[in-house]
């Protein structure tokens, strides 16, 4: 993490160096790589990103088959289909998979992607839980319809305003519309005064509230069915996410406090997640690749540090995932406050810049920044006896700085997100000697905007060229192309 005060300065990109064919080809980035029971033809890998692309209601689009199409065109190694929900409850825009009628999209999503890239790319879907979380509300709503009015206020309110303005909960509620927030703050309790100026979240550690009481008994399940969906709907794998500001991360986060045995130490944390990985082998665990995404860090005060991270590793390589994949942060904790209307998007504060770094950065830089986390989980994971392959991502878009990754052993799998959004076709330039004609990502988040505004995800590279005169699908607004350029090759 960024100490504080120390100074942020703009990076330059890391100097390209990209190799001939045949210096690519002795390469262990294009080396064929192994997870669990799956072969890779390389060790190149595309992380899961969320494009906004699916219906209302959760299904495939044509939108969503181009936009896996267009980075199977670049065949990489392994290309991870965005968080999808293993509930069959309303998320907008975004992947579900918590019903069988969501199969058959993803079938046509898994055959499309074949085609494009010719089977050379392993197919894994990355599925989620996560908790209710509402937009911040005006005041007035706060005060009249979400807050409970309690002894607690009347007292407070007694106290600093007289008998009259707590004589009953019509003027409580009065009196706190009529305060500033710096006064409202010190009458609400800390977890009120959150909701109100960040909107409701429900937390892992809420026991009082019995769907989140009754997680573990539900959760376990959830993710088994969505699991054999994918099966069904021809993944190659499923990627169970553990990380960022969801359900799953929580649980194995310090943060979480529960005292039903499944929060507080470290063993309780990683219950419910063994569990979960537990209940998903037995049900797919003889056809799917399973792996995790989880934190190498949360980087937020009072959180899991790496320390944690290494033991997570260890214990999900020893209770046989096939891969684990490393990211950072990405939390609400230390999310910046949301305008008045819209929700907390956990990639605002430090901790999103952790998750996805912009050249604006520390001294560090935003360039490989995270490697250091998957390098110390490996190291724990090989040392324990396991041969689990170990997935680095954040800032990773060069050939020889991903083939240094590989080499040194820091990981086995090499992730670019936003370096593939930018050119989807960048691993078969690469490959075929032909880097100089990579489009390269600027770091900048333009992307990461759109995701914050829940737009549809493009790139600020491509998305206002028309020049190769295709019959392009559109934003919503009319003004930017939804897929890359094609390569003329
Ligand atoms: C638009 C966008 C959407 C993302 N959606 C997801 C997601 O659904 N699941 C996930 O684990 N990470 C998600 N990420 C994080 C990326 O997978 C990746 O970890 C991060 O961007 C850092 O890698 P990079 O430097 O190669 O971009 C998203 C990133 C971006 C830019
Ligand atoms: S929008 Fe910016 S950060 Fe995102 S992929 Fe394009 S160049 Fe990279």
């Amino acid at each position: 993490m960024s100490e504080p005060g120390t100074p942020i300065v703009k990076h330059a990109l890391p100097a390209a160096h990209w190799p001939d064919a045949q210096t690519a080809a002795r390469s262990l980035l294009f080396a064929t790589g192994r997870i669990g029971p799956l072969t890779t033809t390389s060790r190149s890998w595309v992380p899961a990103m969320v494009p906004w692309r699916a219906t209302e209601d959760g299904f495939v689009t044509p939108d969503v088959l181009s936009w896996y199409g267009r980075y199977a065109d670049g065949a990489p190694g392994v290309l991870v289909v965005e968080a999808t929900g293993i509930r069959d409850v309303p998320s907008g825009p975004l992947l579900r998979i918590g019903h069988d009628r969501f199969v058959p999209g993803l079938r046509e999503l898994t055959a499309h992607v074949r085609e494009r890239s010719g089977g050379r790319t392993r197919l894994f879907l990355q599925i989620l839980d996560f908790l209710s979380i509402r937009r911040r509300p005006e005041k007035a709503k706060f005060i009249a319809r979400f807050l409970a009015v309690t002894p607690h206020h009347r007292d407070a309110v007694r106290e600093r305003f007289g008998a009259a303005a707590a004589a009953d909960d019509t003027n409580v509620r009065t009196t706190l519309a009529g305060c500033d927030d710096d006064v409202l703050r010190t009458l609400l309790t800390p977890r009120e005064f959150r909701d109100y100026a960040y909107g409701a979240r429900e937390e892992v550690s809420d026991l009082h509230l019995p769907h989140v009481r009754e997680l573990p008994q539900v959760l376990p399940g959830l993710f088994a069915d969505a699991a054999a969906r994918a099966r069904d709907a021809g993944f190659d794998g499923v990627e169970l996410h553990f990380a960022h500001a969801y359900t799953m991360a929580s649980f194995l986060s310090r943060t979480n406090v529960r005292d039903d045995g499944y929060g507080g130490s470290l063993a309780a944390r990683q219950r419910l997640p063994l569990e979960v990985i537990a209940a998903v082998q037995q049900r797919v665990g003889a056809d799917l690749a399973i792996g995790a995404r989880f934190l190498g860090d949360e980087v937020i005060a009072g959180g899991s540090p790496l320390a944690d991270a290494v033991a997570h590793g260890v214990a999900f390589a020893r209770a046989g995932l096939h891969f684990l994949s490393i990211s950072k942060g990405g939390k609400f904790d230390d999310a910046k406050q949301p305008n008045v209307g819209e929700a907390a998007y956990p990639y605002t504060g430090p901790s999103g810049h952790e998750c996805m770094p912009t050249v604006r950065s520390d001294a560090r830089g935003p360039f490989g920044r995270n490697v250091e986390l998957a390098a110390a989980i490996r190291r724990a994971v090989r040392a324990a006896g396991h041969d689990t392959p170990v997935v680095a991502a954040g800032g990773l878009c060069e050939f020889t700085q991903m083939e240094a990754i590989l080499q040194r052993g820091d990981a086995d799998f090499v992730a670019a997100a936003r370096q593939s959004l930018a050119d989807p076709d960048w691993w078969e330039k690469v490959r075929l000697g032909r880097g100089d004609e990579v489009r390269r990502c600027l770091f900048t988040n333009y992307c990461e905007g759109l995701d914050q505004k829940h737009k549809q995800v493009t790139c600020q590279l491509w998305d206002r060229d028309f020049r190769d005169g295709a019959a392009v699908a559109r934003s919503h607004d009319g003004k930017r192309r939804l897929d890359a350029p094609r390569w003329q090759r």
